[in-house]
């Protein structure tokens, strides 16, 4: 079996930052109240005319960490892209990403799976990797949320949360034993499927069927549906549960953690598992007060961050830590 490493990260937010005050003048909401339930100052949205889609940001994000990994585009061997707003309802960003690279052709597959997306792509890519198929797999976590979400005062409760980005990391074959991600942990509990979710247009609620059932539009199936309540419950417990998992695993105990990247969910979220764990500040990455939660990007945009301020460096232990929608949780254990 080889052993995966992370050889390059990259990251791309829009330039449009949006603060809460600018929020404050489309829906009834204040900078006070995003602050304190959330953490969030401000967040990136694609401004029309920028070009950028959930597929182009994460090839910006890609394009860095290609060539911080030092390799050429064309070393690729596997596209994995995680996002819940992809450009298409099909086919998958994966595609568009190894059509805008200019690879000649490689495999690329769409992860789905919302706020864990990046860490269920890096395990797929670990899989891949670990078996000796592939070398190099390049994994995307991007989302274009801005363009989904309901700006009025009756979707403000979602609407403050999120903010648009795109991460990037390559994979590579370790040529150190011992260096690289040691394992990572997977799970999904779907009977609360719906209680963070984006019901359509799907095959299930069609264009047609959505107008046909909502004649007074008061009930928006395109526009996300979140128990905010009950999704922080089970995000404190999934996350505090998946790292013990981890470190569990590898014989390792909350000591030995170096840097923990949590999804960035929400500020108090991340607050709440870094007490549990009596971490110190510096142990602990966050950024969602400059982004927002990127779901699937948030954590390559975070572990971009903290590895550019030497905040990630070789030897270290880092913790990557999901949750969201699905539900779905995860973690992965790396040795930089
Ligand atoms: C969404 C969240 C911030 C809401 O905080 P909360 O303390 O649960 O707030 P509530 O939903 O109970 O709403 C409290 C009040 O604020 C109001 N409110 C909601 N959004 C608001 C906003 N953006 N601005 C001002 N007021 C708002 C509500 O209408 C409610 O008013 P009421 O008491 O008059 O009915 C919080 O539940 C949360 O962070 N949940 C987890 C979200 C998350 O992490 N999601 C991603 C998972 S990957």
């Amino acid at each position: 079996m080889y052993q995966t490493k992370i050889a390059g990260l990259g990251k791309y937010v829009p330039e449009n930052v949006v603060t809460n005050d600018d929020l404050s003048k489309l829906m009834d909401t204040n900078d006070e109240w995003i602050t304190e339930r959330t953490g969030i100052k401000e967040r990136r949205h694609i401004k029309k005319g920028d070009g950028n889609t959930t597929a182009s940001m994460g090839v910006k994000a890609a394009k860095i960490a290609i060539e911080r990994a030092g390799i050429s585009k064309d070393d690729i061997d596997l596209i994995v892209f995680a996002t819940l707003s992809p450009d298409y309802y099909f086919p998958g960003c994966g595609v568009q990403v190894q059509e805008m690279l200019e690879i000649a052709t490689c495999p690329a597959l769409d992860v789905r799976n919302q706020c864990s997306g990046f860490i269920y792509a890096v395990s797929v890519a670990d899989q891949f990797i670990k078996t000796g198929m592939y070398k190099n797999v390049l994994v995307i976590g991007s989302e274009n949320h801005s363009g989904g979400l309901d700006f009025t005062t009756r979707g403000r409760s979602v609407s403050v949360i999120f903010g648009d980005g795109a991460g990037a990391a390559v994979l590579t074959r370790s040529d150190h034993n011992g260096q690289g991600i040691l394992s990572t942990h997977l799970h999904s509990e779907g009977k609360h499927a719906l209680e963070l979710s984006l019901k359509g247009p799907s095959t299930n609620h069609w264009v047609p069927k959505i107008i046909a059932e909502n004649p007074q539009g008061d009930d928006i199936p395109y526009y996300p549906y979140m128990n905010g309540q009950f999704v922080f419950k089970n995000a404190i417990q999934r996350f505090s549960e998946v790292i013990n998992e981890g470190l569990q695993e590898n014989g390792l105990s909350v000591s030995d953690i170096d840097m923990l990247i949590p999804h960035q969910a929400n500020l108090r979220i991340s607050q709440f598992v870094q007490q549990k764990f009596k971490l110190a500040d510096d142990k602990v990455y966050n950024n969602i007060q400059k982004y927002g939660n990127t779901t699937a990007a948030s954590i390559p945009i975070a572990l971009t961050e903290a590895w550019e301020q030497g905040k990630v460096k070789e030897g270290d232990t880092v913790v990557l830590a999901a949750f969201g929608s699905g539900f779905t949780w995860g973690s992965a254990i790396i040795k930089w």
